[in-house]
């Protein structure tokens, strides 16, 4: 297992997945989840990270391990003493620098698997390797130190500092991943830049417009070098141009950053920008 070259064709599209497993038993408790607290403003602790820095390269002909591998994963809930089967049996891969999305109804259980694929969560059942990393084993500490140093997130509701000046968020972002402080000003004014906002750099959240204050997010959640970016419901509460505007950057930053994306949507126009769409049914995928 491991974050290394193969030799093998390039395939553009992730594998389809294949059926569920069995039936879960058990549960566990929940440790959090793909919430604005949880992973957007984490508390700082500056802890070296054992993950390998090797980043894949889109324009190589040799083909890169998938950065997330996903095995029969099951999740569940205990509520009012009953059982609520979510997930039932996921397998995804995710490859570098793509651009994925996960559609389903409401219900179906994206947000419970972004979750585990972040390392929020845990499965009952199935396996999950991160760059190499087995987030269904590990604890939360060594789930933690991965993802901040790996992974960056994305809300609908943008999750802003609201007291903040875009600048701020975005170095915010830096000190919490423990950037030493001398690189912060080229960064974030690159990151910035990438999402098109080098006029509003000083702005405060309520100066921007819904579309401004998601690229923002953006460029809080790309300023540490995420190899993996997820986004809930991104431009859920965008009008059309500006939820194009955010996918215009995502197809930017995956070419330019080395990152993939992993997404949400009900958007049936922004399915069509896709490299791959997992479409969920009552806790499965199921092929379109
Ligand atoms: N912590 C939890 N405890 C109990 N039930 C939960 C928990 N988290 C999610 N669920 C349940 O799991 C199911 C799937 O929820 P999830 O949020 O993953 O759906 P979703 O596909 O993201 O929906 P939406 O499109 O509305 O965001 C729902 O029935 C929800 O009530
Ligand atoms: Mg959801």
């Amino acid at each position: 297992m491991g974050w290394l070259k193969r030799s093998a064709a390039h395939t553009k599209k992730e594998t389809t997945p294949t059926g569920p497993l069995p039936a879960n038993a058990g549960d566990m408790p929940v440790e959090g989840g793909l919430s604005e607290s949880a992973a957007g403003v984490e508390a700082v602790v500056r802890t070296p990270s054992p993950v390998p820095i090797l980043q894949p390269n889109r324009n190589e002909s040799a083909v890169l391990e998938p950065i997330l591998t996903v095995s029969g994963v099951e999740r569940s809930f205990q509520v009012g003493g009953q059982q609520l089967h979510v997930l039932k049996g996921i397998d995804m891969e995710l490859q570098p620098n793509r651009l994925v999305m996960l559609r389903g109804r409401s219900g179906s259980g994206k947000t419970t698997l972004l979750n585990m694929i972040g390392g929020l969560d845990q499965p009952n059942r199935g396996e999950i390797f991160f760059l190499g990393h087995p987030f269904h084993q590990w604890n939360d500490d060594k789930r933690t130190q991965v993802r901040r140093k790996r992974i960056g997130f994305i809300f609908q509701s943008f999750a802003l500092m609201p007291l903040l000046s875009a600048w701020e968020n975005v170095e915010l972002a830096l000190r919490m991943a423990g950037v030493p402080r001398s690189e912060w000003k080229p960064r974030v004014q690159h990151c910035l830049e990438l999402v098109g906002l080098s006029k509003r750099m000083h702005h405060r959240p309520f100066e921007l417009s819904g579309g401004e204050q998601q690229r923002v997010a953006i460029a809080k959640a790309i300023a540490h070098r995420p190899t993996l970016l997820l986004a809930d419901e991104p431009t859920a509460e965008l009008d059309s141009q500006m939820g194009a505007q955010v996918m215009a950057v995502f197809r930017e930053i995956i070419d330019t950053e080395q990152v993939t994306i992993c997404m949400t949507t009900h958007d049936p126009t922004i399915l069509e920008v896709a490299d791959h769409v997992y479409q969920m049914v009552d806790g499965k995928f199921i092929t379109t």
